[in-house]
This record gives C-alpha cells, structure tokens and sequence, in this order.
C-alpha cells in the first residue's frame, strides 16, 4: 500500500539493465531492449494509477549515440514501435507525452512520430510521462547558459540577474517539478548525465533488479521506501533537532596562536 498524501509527485528512472538481462537470457541485447518497453507499459500505467503526476524516463542518453551503430538503429526502430503503439493507451489513460533532450539529433522518422504523439496528447491531464531522449544533463546546462550568455549579449539581463530560477527556467524542464524519487535500476549506483540539476534533493533508490524484470511490485517497493524517508532539504527537522547547549559568543573566544594563521 502506498500512502497517497506522500505518493512522489515526480518519479524519475534511470531505466538500465536490459542488455544484461539479454545476455543472462541468452538472447541478443535488442530483444532485451524490447522487454524493456514492456516494462515501460507496466510503470506508466501503474504511474497514472497511483497519482503520480509526471514520470521522467530515461530511454537513450547522449552518450549513448557511441553504441555501436547497429544497436543505435535497432533503439531508434523500437521507439518508433513504441509510439505508435502506445498511443490508443495514452489517450485512453489521459497522459500527456513530453520529450526532453537533444530531439533535432534523432532520425527524422522519430521526430515525427514524437511530434505526432506530443501534438495529440498535449491536452490530457492525468499525468505526463517525459521521454529523455538523447538527452544529457551536462549538455542540458550548457544550452541554457548559452541562451542566458545571448540574452547578456544582447543587453537584456546584466549577470548578476542570472540566478536559480532563471537558469532553471532555460532547462527543458522549466515547467515541471523537479523528480522526488529517482530509481535507478540494475545496481549501478550513479546518475549517468541524467537529470544533475534537478535531482540535487531527489531520493535516490537503487535496485538490482534488472529494468526489463522491474515489476509493479517493485514501484512499490521504491515508493513504500521513499515514503519512510524524512526529506530535510538541509534543514533541521525534529527529529534532528536533539538538544541545543548554548555555546560562547565566538567573540569572546580567547585568542591563541592558531587563530593568526
Ligand atoms: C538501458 O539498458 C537502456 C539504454 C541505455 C538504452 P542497457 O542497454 O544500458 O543495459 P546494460 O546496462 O548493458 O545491461
Ligand atoms: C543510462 O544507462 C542511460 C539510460 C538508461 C538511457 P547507461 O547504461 O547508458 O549508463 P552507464 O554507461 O552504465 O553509466
Ligand atoms: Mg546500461
């Protein structure tokens, strides 16, 4: 059961795993790759039942492009698949589809079939699943300071207006929350260039399950943990708090040698 008062606004996942569970299978890493989307199918629709508002996916990172060629191709095929299946389920379940990343870099042929999708579901309301696609969080950072480094160019921000918020507001996410819970799955225990701005207070939950293995069970399991978690923002909360003994004035320290150097 899941506390529906704490259920993540935003969960985020590193979706890796499934050349792995080819092998382990002894198969070849595309049909990994497609049990990977179905279980894509199982964690978007348990997402929008469970009231999760946006599911960030991380499908094929920047760097992923140095693949080789033939496993690139095979990637690009099934997303197409992917899409124009998916579609009557998306529309059916009110989810909205968004893209994040490098988009013009992929083959025109998705392209359009992203556009297509993203054109048609951009009214629904239930939840919204984020593709990552081609996408790189470093690379993310560098275009919005680039179009923040135009818009001092042309005279119309000074420096010292860059902040936060509107460096945040040149990000691809602009628009959504930033990810409460971000599940990596397969064990590796590092963000590969996903999301490094807007993860800095997300909970991170780690799985060995392999990303084509990852059942509705396990979404559970991560929110069930997520939701045991006390989210302190670099504050002090009362449980922390423990008991405060008033120190002296550092005013009033007496001074010794160490405090020349
Ligand atoms: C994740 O699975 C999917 C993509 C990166 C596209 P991998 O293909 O990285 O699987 P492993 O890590 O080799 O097992
Ligand atoms: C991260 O997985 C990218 C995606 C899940 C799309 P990788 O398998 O590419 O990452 P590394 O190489 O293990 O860091
Ligand atoms: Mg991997």
């Amino acid at each position: 059961m899941t506390d529906s008062n704490r259920t993540p606004q935003h969960i985020a996942v590193i979706m890796d795993g499934n050349g792995r569970w080819a092998t382990a299978h002894g198969l070849p890493r595309i049909l990994g790759h497609r049990a990977g989307a179905a279980a894509v199918r199982r964690v978007v629709e348990a997402c929008s039942e469970l009231g999760v508002q946006v599911l960030t996916l991380y499908a094929f990172s920047w760097e992923n492009w140095d693949r080789p060629a033939d496993e690139v191709h095979d990637l690009m095929q099934l997303l197409n698949e992917f899409l124009v299946a998916e579609t009557p389920r998306l529309l059916e379940n009110r989810i909205r589809l968004r893209a994040i990343g490098r988009l013009h870099e992929l083959p025109p042929s998705v392209q359009e079939h992203l556009g297509r999708v993203i054109e048609c579901t951009a009214s629904l309301d239930r939840m919204t699943l984020v593709l990552a696609l081609s996408y790189g969080s470093r690379q993310e950072i560098v275009d919005a300071a680039r179009r923040l480094a135009e818009q001092v160019q042309q005279g119309a921000l000074r420096p010292e207006q860059i902040d936060e918020s509107r460096l945040a507001a040149h990000l691809s996410t602009s628009d959504l929350p930033d990810p409460d819970l971000l599940i990596r799955t397969s064990g590796e225990q590092r963000l590969s260039n996903f999301l490094l701005w807007q993860s800095s207070y997300a909970e991170l939950y780690v799985t060995p399950r392999l990303w084509p293995d990852f059942s509705r069970e396990d979404l559970l399991d991560a929110i069930a943990d997520y939701e045991r978690r006390e989210r302190r923002f670099g504050q002090v909360t009362d449980s922390t708090r423990g008991l405060h003994i008033p120190l002296s004035d550092p005013a009033t320290l007496p001074h010794n040698g160490a405090s020349r150097c």
